[in-house]
């Protein structure tokens, strides 16, 4: 007489292998996602351009083309100002109230989202809580690029 195994049998595990399988299920699920996130954020960093190293050990952070006369643009940790034309600079992009990142810059000024603070284009305060104009970050023009310094 053989044994005989009927498909129900072949799929019905116990407690502790259920539970097992599940974790394991999961830990991938959560490599993959993971995974996934660190490539999705390395792609933004290079669409920015702010991860862009040059031979010279600079980074390029952006192209003139791309920040406008009378305003800038954030890039990574670092905001390009144009307050005329070809008048780059560059500062912080950590507001010097409470450490924010500042979340845009418009209407001619650098705006940190947390707390209303502004700044004008040359970094100094413009309004709120700030109690210093943002750092400076030495940048220059090379070609079409803005580099770091
Ligand atoms: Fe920017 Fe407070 S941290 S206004």
């Amino acid at each position: 007489m053989t044994d005989q195994i009927s498909a129900p049998d072949i799929f019905r595990m116990d407690r502790r292998t259920a539970l097992a399988a599940t974790g394991i299920a999961a830990t991938a699920l959560t490599a993959v996602a993971c995974s996934s996130y660190g490539n999705t954020e390395k792609a933004a960093a290079s669409t920015n351009g702010a991860q862009d190293k040059r031979q010279d050990g600079s980074t390029e952070l952006a192209k003139t083309s791309e920040v406008p006369v009378g305003g800038g643009v954030i890039k990574g940790d670092t905001v390009i100002t144009q307050a005329t034309a070809g008048a780059f600079a560059g500062f912080s992009s950590t507001c010097t109230h409470l450490g924010c990142k500042v979340g845009e810059v418009s209407d001619g000024v650098i705006k940190c989202p947390c707390h209303g603070s502004k700044f004008n284009l040359d970094g100094s305060v413009a309004g709120g809580p700030a109690p210093r104009a943002l750092d400076t970050r030495a940048v220059r023009v090379e070609g079409d690029s803005i580099v770091s310094a």
